[in-house]
């Protein structure tokens, strides 16, 4: 069963900021940094929206933003949210099921893969990957394990918890970085956060 984010939608914002801080805002803060005016923008997993608020506060207008979120939950929140007089299209699905151009400037992934299995995060990426133009950015953010051991029991409290609220998949993080090298990706700038638990990083197409 895929994993339904529905039933935390209400308090998943306050309950990221209780535990890490400014940490998860910042790194998707970073990444919003390297977009450049007027891009056709895909985002896939964007939680409660609050993503695109800050994205309008860069650019008010001239962005053609496709903003792909399963949890209904979570899109009724996105679709409140000030997005300026930028285009925006919410699609309520997942997006291996989503059929669009394959001509976006950029893609966004914040913390989407890492309660995936190898298999669905395989499938997501490529998928993404199809929708990128050459040359297209990549803004992904996700938790890594850097040895640390307070890094392991973080991790394993929050597949726990997610398991038993959304019935998550994922017991273990996948291996997303070999996603982007074996596609060949570059990575254009990096930053981490929260101790090097959280890794931000920008990719070139
Ligand atoms: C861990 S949450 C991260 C939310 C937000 N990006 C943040 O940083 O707070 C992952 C989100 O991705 C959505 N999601 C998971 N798999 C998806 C898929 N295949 N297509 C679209 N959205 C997906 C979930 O519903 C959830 O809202």
């Amino acid at each position: 069963m895929a994993a339904n984010f529905n039933n935390s939608a209400w308090f998943y914002d306050r309950l990221s900021r209780l535990v890490y801080g400014k940490a998860i805002i910042s790194a998707q803060l970073y990444l919003i940094g390297h977009i450049k005016p007027n891009s056709k923008i895909l985002i896939v997993g964007g939680g409660t929206g609050w993503i695109l608020e800050e994205i309008t506060k860069r650019y008010p207008s001239g962005l053609q933003i496709t903003y792909v979120e399963v949890a209904a939950a979570m899109m009724s929140l996105s679709q409140k949210r000030n997005t300026g007089d930028n285009e925006v299209i919410f699609i309520n699905d997942v997006i291996e099921n989503v059929t669009l151009a394959n001509d976006f400037d950029v893609a966004i992934t914040p913390f989407l893969f890492d309660n995936f299995t190898e298999q669905t995060l395989k499938t997501v990426f490529n998928q993404i990957h199809t929708l990128l133009k050459p040359g297209a950015l990549w803004l992904n953010c996700d938790f890594q394990l850097t040895g640390k051991w307070w890094q392991a029991f973080l991790l394993k409290s929050m597949f726990l918890f997610f398991r038993v609220l959304c019935g998550i998949e994922a017991g273990k993080l996948p291996g997303i970085v070999a996603c982007f090298d074996l596609k060949r990706y570059n990575v254009i700038a990096e930053r981490t956060f929260f101790g090097d638990f959280i890794v931000a990083r920008v990719y070139g197409k």
